[in-house]
């Protein structure tokens, strides 16, 4: 399968095929014609597809590889000055390229190296978690994190290609499948209520497992429509946000040691849809659909904690910078809208409600 992101000059192709991880050289060739390429992993991926693909590339191209600890904490600014060095030190220059092996973290971060080193070089992103086969890898947005908070220092840098191998999340934790299903699962919400309902007929990811590459398929398809609408993050893609306003909230309030990411977007989906739904800005019965999916594919719909905790902690979030909160609503299933809320949007709630 594949799609174009249609892009102007930053255009690229996405392909979504079982085994292309083997055959990773033939693609690249067709928008790489420069001599050596830096793969950048981490080191759960690394030992398990690493060598594959640098045997693929090592016949036309001179390749070399930089491993780095896998986890949140590698997406830090101070990890940078170790990947300039090393690109640096086999003199990678303009007309070289970098390639991201891995997960959200390595997308992210190897994709800011690569759009601030030499003031760009190329960049192809291989995502090897569900997360980043649905999400991360298209789109463009590139950063790493600060102490003060995720993802403050970054870039629109758009890949030459992404190449996503279905068959590589053989190997992925429950925990980061659970993770990346979150994801499938707001897309059909914001955008597919065909494919929210095939969600619901499949009832776990056993189930769908065969369906996979054509899931991911449409995933990045919405993906690609709302980034072509809106490359720079200025509107339609704020859509791309159902859930994460109370998502962010509630991983900061847990200092990122608690819910994982598609943990806490599950719990701000059906917590923020209920809340609509009770203003009667959003159908009724949605939340309770969007429940029942989520429990069937791992995934929590609250944490526990009295509403007047999380409101509190509404904090450094770069979106909520100038005061104004907009969220992300549901008329239906498949239909989305930005609503611009404030603060407020939860202060006539009972405050010891639990969310
Ligand atoms: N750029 C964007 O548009 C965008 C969108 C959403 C999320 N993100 C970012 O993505 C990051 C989270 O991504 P993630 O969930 O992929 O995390 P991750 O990169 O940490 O990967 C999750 C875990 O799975 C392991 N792993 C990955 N692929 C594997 C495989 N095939 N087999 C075995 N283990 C594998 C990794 O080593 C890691 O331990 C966050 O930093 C988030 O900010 C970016």
């Amino acid at each position: 399968m594949k799609l174009y992101v249609d892009l102007g000059k930053n255009s690229y192709p996405v392909y979504i095929e079982n085994h292309i991880l083997k055959e990773a050289d033939k693609y690249i060739a067709k928008v790489f014609t420069g001599k050596k390429i830096m793969v950048v992993s981490d080191d759960n991926v690394y030992p398990l597809y690493g060598e594959e693909l640098r045997a693929a590339l090592s016949e036309q191209y001179e390749c070399y590889s930089l491993v780095l600890p896998h986890g949140e904490a590698t997406k830090s600014f101070q990890s940078l000055p170790a990947i300039y060095s090393a690109l640096l030190e086999v003199r990678l220059s303009r007309s070289d390229l970098v390639i991201a092996l891995g997960g959200g973290v390595i997308g992210d971060l190897a994709g800011f190296a690569a759009a601030s080193y030499l003031r760009g070089i190329k960049f192809i992103q291989i995502p090897t978690s569900l997360l980043a086969q649905v999400d991360s890898s298209v789109g463009g947005k590139v950063a790493v994190d600060l102490p003060q908070g995720k993802n403050l220092i970054g870039a629109f840098f758009q890949p030459s290609l992404v190449l996503i191998d279905p068959l590589v999340l053989n190997t992925l934790p429950g925990r980061f499948i659970n993770d990346g299903m979150g994801e499938i699962i707001k897309y059909g919400c914001i955008k597919d209520k065909d494919l929210f309902a095939a969600l619901e007929k499949h009832g776990s990811f056993d189930d769908l497992k065969e369906e996979l590459p054509e899931i991911i398929c449409r995933c990045v398809d919405i993906k690609r429509a709302v980034v072509e609408a809106d490359q720079f993050d200025r509107g339609e893609r704020m859509l791309l946000n159902f859930g994460h306003t109370l998502a962010h909230t509630i991983e900061q309030y847990y200092h990122y040691e608690r819910e994982s990411h598609g943990e806490a977007v599950a719990i701000g989906m059906y917590q923020i849809t209920k809340t609509a739904e009770e203003k009667g800005l959003t159908h009724a019965g949605e939340a309770e659909r969007i429940r029942k999916v989520l429990d069937s594919y791992g995934l929590p719909h609250s944490c526990g904690l009295p509403l007047k905790e999380l409101t509190g902690a509404i904090t450094l979030d770069k979106k909520n910078l100038d005061g104004n909160l907009n969220v992300v609503l549901l008329h239906e299933i498949g239909d989305s809208y930005v609503y611009p809320a404030s603060d407020s949007f939860f202060a006539d709630k009972n405050k010891h409600q639990i969310i």
